[in-house]
């Protein structure tokens, strides 16, 4: 047993939908107690110090203990090609991301990129990602080889492209069912590992390989599905060229059984009417990606009124579409979009979305993303006055969320104190 001791907060609600002061509880002297890699139990440090006398204490004193952070849309072969100048989606997937993605064939390649990845979010307090690989087997390996050794909860897939992409990347409708399979039979469920079927988006598949990845997820209805949507103007132009039949860009990926609650929508910022109402009805998952909205220049997405329609959203870094590795400069980011929409985040929002928020947007709220009791124990322990900025702005703060806001806006690796995975310590 292990007892963690520091400023704990809970969420006993979803805070866009109960009033803030009935959706956490907050601690400034709390502690996590840990058993078998779960969380036992949280509340006041004092509290569980007599219940557990026999507890292993590591004492944060001031830090807040959170759960590690839910990243719900990443690509981990970005990794090197992250913070790439001046060009907008498809001149930037053609100019960057592919050239970099067709290196991935190469294990060795793969290995060293997946390292440096987990290296990297795990020292910004991440303890879940969901990545798209590269079309090569070898990139969906190297990924969960990478996870499995640090002992993290995953998800991922090939990445599926039978068009509209350089011939070294790509596969065909049959190869592209058939990888999948085969990598979805080898990982799904090892440890703490999942597969996710990953269509690249509609202009990169043909009919034909959409329909195959379709009738796998229907074969595999337990496991998750991901792709883009509606990103840009000009790729929703494109794949309206490309599906002349389709009523709209969420009827291309409908029509070829890949719309069900356990799909993953990246982006959604340019949806129709009909098109949110259809997700809503099926309550598939909407994930939100700021920074990469932001500078490849996509657009604002409306969180406010989706939230309001009752969407499942999560959140994401799309690393390496998005600027950054960290969840704190994504809820930064999702806070600067929403004020650019008019309806500023409460930090309570912005949290619960990079943690238990993400988690529920991946149907794995029971499991991470969360201090509850039976939950996963991956948490991430945030010193919230990490640099002279912040600190001086922290000691001014009247509660816990004004103290925690500055941190949002200003903080990036050096406030991650220490990061558990699967109720071992990962980094400290
Ligand atoms: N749409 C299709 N592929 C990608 C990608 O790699 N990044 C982003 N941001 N959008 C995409
Ligand atoms: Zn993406």
């Amino acid at each position: 047993m292990q007892l963690l001791l520091g400023q704990t907060i809970r969420f006993t609600a979803d805070p866009f939908k109960a009033p803030l002061t009935d959706s956490t509880t907050h601690e400034p002297r709390g502690a996590v107690a840990i058993e078998g890699g779960m969380i036992k139990e949280a509340g006041p440090a004092d509290e569980l110090r007599q219940k557990y006398p026999q507890a292993k204490v590591t004492d944060y004193g001031d830090a807040l203990i959170s759960p590690g952070f839910v990243d719900a849309h990443v690509h981990y072969p970005q990794t090197a090609i992250i913070a790439s100048w001046g060009k907008r989606l498809i001149d930037w997937l053609n100019s960057y991301t592919f050239p970099e993605e067709s290196r991935f064939g190469d294990p060795a390649h793969a290995a060293e990129i997946a390292g440096s990845y987990f290296d990297l979010v795990t020292a910004s307090g991440t303890t879940t990602t969901v990545s798209y690989c590269t079309i090569h087997p070898e990139s969906v390996d190297a990924y969960f080889t990478a996870a499995q050794k640090r002992g993290l909860r995953v998800l991922g897939g090939k990445t599926c492209m039978d068009r509209n992409a350089p011939e070294t990347l790509q596969d065909t409708p049959q190869s592209a069912y058939d990888d999948s399979k085969a990598l979805l039979n080898r990982w799904h469920g090892q440890d703490r590992l999942s597969y996710v079927i990953t269509p690249r988006f509609a202009p990169t598949s043909t009919p034909d390989q959409l329909a195959a990845l379709g009738g796998l997820w229907a074969e595999n209805p337990d496991v998750l599905m991901q792709t883009h949507i509606s990103e840009q103007h000009e790729e929703i132009a494109w794949v309206a060229d490309l599906f002349p039949d389709a009523t709209d860009y969420l009827d291309v990926y409908e029509r070829h059984g890949l719309l069900g609650p356990g799909a993953l929508l990246g982006h959604a910022i340019h949806l129709t009417d009909r098109e949110r109402d259809r997700i809503r009805e099926v309550d598939a998952s909407l994930i939100h990606c700021p920074t990469s909205n932001m500078f490849i220049g996509s657009g604002l997405f409306d969180m406010n009124s989706l939230m309001e329609q009752g969407h499942r959203i999560g959140l994401a870094t799309d690393t390496g579409g998005g600027s950054s590795f960290s969840m704190l400069r994504t809820m930064a980011a999702a806070y600067e979009v929403a004020q650019l929409r008019g309806h500023p985040l409460h930090p309570a929002q912005l949290w619960w979305l990079a943690t238990e928020g993400s988690a529920h947007a991946l149907r794995m709220a029971d499991k991470i993303g969360t201090l509850a009791p039976g939950s996963e124990a991956d948490l991430a322990v945030i010193d919230l006055a990490s640099t002279p900025a912040i600190a001086q702005r922290a000691a001014r703060a009247e509660d816990i969320w004004q103290a925690i806001f500055p941190t949002i806006m200003m903080g990036d690796d050096r406030a991650i104190k220490a990061v558990w995975a699967n109720g071992t310590c990962l980094r400290s």
